[in-house]
């Protein structure tokens, strides 16, 4: 079904078309990449995966309970408007966050697939072109794995979030080769990962969780990247010049802890938008899950040299300042070593009715005799 026929609400003009500025950029120099870097690109060779197969698309999902997600931690949980709920409606409204929560994950890979186009375009080493090649697959094979969950699965999508589209536009109108990097691979994705940690770690729900477990693994190795070409490129700027990445920083991060957080629902359920603002930012929920968004973006800011007096007050008021000495590696290592234990386990319960299946054959090809 086009997806169009499944949007919640209507979608802004198709395409979207933001101007490109700055060069494309050749390299003649062929055998003078960074060690680091051109292991990350064999490794992102190596772990390429083909979602048709690794993810069980046979199992079931509750459209109106996708997630498994407590009533407790629904924005309207305690409110006036949720004693009004009948459980349809529970299960409707369940539906919709399910919807725009994977929506914006969907909007957002494309985005991140259009921007690793761009950085093998415009970046000047050849290390950064290839690796950069490689994610951009990942990318799409990200956009097109949560593409066919909102399709086959929940059946409704959502639009992409006013605020998200305009960081992404940003980010891509901007002609220094480092932006996409700095807007992409830094803060949207830093923010990407945060939500989909959340929901890997607390959904019962086996589908979104093989999606998202497998996808992290691949997005480890996109943080590791963004690490590595920033913190050496940076080395070498001015002072004057890392201010302003790191306005762009504070911004982006004050414009997505914000403005990131559904209000577009609620409108369909029919609640006034400045109601639906007030009632997000009352949900103890939303607040815990607003501070867990930056426990990959502080660190990685940090570690990439962007930790000037500025962006370190933007931190304290957001209360989220003491991530920054949370060990990125260690996170990352984790998110690939649960996609690794998940295949196991997967695996290991095959094998199981394999040998099962081949016993009852013995057994009754015995009875027979
Ligand atoms: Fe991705
Ligand atoms: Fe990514």
């Amino acid at each position: 079904m086009p997806t169009h026929d499944l949007y919640a609400d209507e979608p802004g003009p198709s395409p979207w078309q933001v101007p490109a500025s700055g060069a494309a950029r050749f390299s003649w120099e062929y055998d003078d990449g960074r060690d680091r870097l051109l292991a990350l690109y064999q490794k992102g060779k190596d772990k390429q995966w083909d979602g048709m197969q690794r993810i069980d698309w046979d199992l079931e999902v509750d459209p109106y309970d996708a997630l498994g997600t407590p009533e407790e931690a629904m924005s309207l949980y305690g409110t006036r408007y949720w004693d009004k709920l009948t459980d349809k409606d529970k299960g409707e409204l369940r539906r919709h966050y399910a919807s725009w929560q994977f929506s914006q994950f969907l909007h957002g890979e494309q985005g991140a697939m259009i921007c690793a186009a761009r950085i093998v375009e415009s970046v000047p080493d050849l290390d950064a072109k290839f690796y950069s090649a490689t994610q951009t697959m990942d990318e799409a094979r990200h956009a097109e794995i949560y593409g066919r969950f909102l399709h086959e699965k929940i059946g409704l999508l959502y639009p992409i979030n006013d605020n998200l589209q305009s960081l992404l536009g940003d980010t891509l109108r901007d002609s220094r080769w480092d932006m996409p990097y700095l807007g992409m691979q830094v803060l949207i994705e830093g923010l990407a990962l945060a939500a989909f940690g959340m929901i890997r770690d607390t959904t019962n729900k086996p589908l979104p969780k093989q999606i998202l477990t497998y996808v992290m693994q691949d997005e480890a190795r996109h943080v590791a990247f963004g690490r590595l070409a920033l913190r050496d490129y940076y080395k070498q700027l001015t002072d004057a010049e890392l201010r302003e990445r790191e306005e762009f920083v504070i911004e982006g991060c004050y414009l997505m802890r914000d403005r990131l957080r559904g209000v577009e629902v609620l409108e369909n359920f029919g609640i006034p938008k400045a109601e639906a603002e007030a009632l997000s930012e009352r949900s103890e929920f939303l607040q815990l899950f607003r501070r867990l968004l930056f426990s990959r973006i502080v660190p990685c800011v940090k570690d990439i040299g962007l930790w000037g007096k500025r962006l370190q007050q933007a931190y304290v008021d957001m209360g989220v300042f003491e991530m920054g000495d949370s060990s990125l590696d260690l996170l990352m290592a984790q998110d690939e070593e649960l996609a690794e234990q998940l295949d196991a386990e997967r695996f290991a319960a095959e094998e199981h009715e394999r040998i099962a299946e081949v016993r009852d054959a013995i057994e009754a090809g015995a009875a027979e005799s």
